[in-house]
């Protein structure tokens, strides 16, 4: 049998914690050590932290130790993300896939290309930023379709979100603004970061399609909440955001327009705690929209058997599937460097022995 990949699993919140499962079960993969951060968590074995069998890998929070393991791949899940971190793994020979950015940072942020690109170099090795949503929604799978079309005028990516019982307080309150007063949210250094955020998915888009982005336009609108509302990160208070609509457009030389829109909220379809109501797709999922001379309404959404609770968690765990699913791939790619979904053969699953989840 061919051997292994390595593979160290560095955090593990929601998305960490998918993504570990995900890495105990693959046939092809192996895993060699968890760092943590959370002092509870730290000496656990890996198993235990997200409730499947024991490992043999015990979790912990020195980063020198997890520096020191022969390993093939982390998947990289913190919250914050650091480049420095992201940089000195590449330099030590270890290829790094995350869904944290940067899934195409050529043009936003040519800096922090420029260093992963060395960093690869150094170690000989490849860098890939994965997910769901950027990593799926909006581009990988925009672009699949666009194998479909011929002229494009405009392709629009809508995410849904329902975030009541998402438990990363950092991704709720930090990036996405919920429970932010509206000049909060303004202030929020994260804003600039955001928007290159959704541009890069925006410019792979463009330059799969053979163009680039001429101009780019962010809107951003909100929704207070009408009374305090319980959330899986605590209250988001009354009077603060409990909506947030986010939309960002890239306009192409070719003509073609590309929307990366979100509308993330805590509240259900029917809004009653919000202080205005807004149009709403639907409670959760994400709608990939082509118009063109082929016109097609691409829905991803969840059965409606599925509680608000296995919507959130099986949307989150996408995220952290798609990065263990890419790990056999990464480590193959020839020429060490930056690999975009442009650069990698298709990512698929791969069904293999299964962890007893308790
Ligand atoms: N591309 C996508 O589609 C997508 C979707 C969702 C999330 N994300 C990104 O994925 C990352 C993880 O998201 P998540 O939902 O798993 O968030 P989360 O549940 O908040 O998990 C983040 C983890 O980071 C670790 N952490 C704690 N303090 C930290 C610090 N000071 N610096 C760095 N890390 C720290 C913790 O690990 P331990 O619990 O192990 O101690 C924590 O569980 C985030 O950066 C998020 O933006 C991307």
């Amino acid at each position: 049998m061919a051997r292994k990949y390595k593979v160290i699993q560095w955090a593990t919140g929601v998305v960490g914690s998918a993504a570990l499962r995900g890495v105990v079960r693959h046939p092809k993969l192996e895993l060699v050590g968890v760092k943590v951060y959370s002092d509870d968590k730290a000496g656990q074995d890996a198993g235990d932290i997200v409730g499947i069998d024991k490992t043999g890998v015990i979790a912990t929070q020195d980063v020198e130790e997890i520096m020191a393991l022969d390993a093939d791949c982390v998947l990289y899940c913190p919250m914050p993300w650091s480049l420095g971190e992201i940089c000195r793994f590449l330099e030590a020979g270890i290829h790094v896939i995350t869904p944290c950015p940067y899934w195409f940072p050529f043009i936003q942020n040519p800096e922090v290309a420029a260093s992963i690109k060395k960093a690869c170099k150094q170690g000989k090795v490849n860098f890939h930023a994965s997910g769901c949503n950027p990593g799926g929604i909006a581009e990988r799978f925009p672009l699949t379709f666009s194998g479909w079309c011929n002229r494009i005028d405009r392709i629009t990516m809508t995410e849904c979100g329902d975030c009541t019982t998402y438990s990363s307080a950092g991704v709720m309150r930090n990036l996405m603004n919920l429970g932010a007063t509206p000049e909060q949210a303004e202030r929020n250094p994260v804003k600039v970061m955001l928007a290159k955020s959704w541009n890069e998915p925006i410019d792979m888009i463009a330059e799969g399609l053979g163009t680039e982005v001429v101009s780019y336009e962010a809107e951003h609108d909100y929704i207070l909440a009408n009374q305090d509302i319980p959330t899986a990160v605590g209250i988001i208070e009354k009077d603060t955001i409990a909506l947030n609509h986010y939309r960002h457009i890239g306009k192409t030389r070719a003509g073609t327009e590309i929307v990366q829109e979100q509308i993330w909220y805590v509240d259900d379809i029917r809004q009653n705690k919000l202080q205005k109501k807004m149009d709403i797709p639907r409670e959760s999922g994400w709608r990939i929209k082509i118009e063109g001379d082929v016109n097609l309404n691409i829905d991803v959404d969840f059965p409606p058997e599925l509680t608000q609770d296995e919507r959130v968690a099986q949307g989150l765990s996408t995220t952290g599937f798609h990065l263990v699913n890419a790990v056999p791939l990464v480590c193959e790619a020839s020429d060490p460097g930056l690999k975009t979904y442009l650069d990698l053969p298709m990512i698929t699953g791969c069904v293999g022995t299964h962890a007893t989840e308790r």
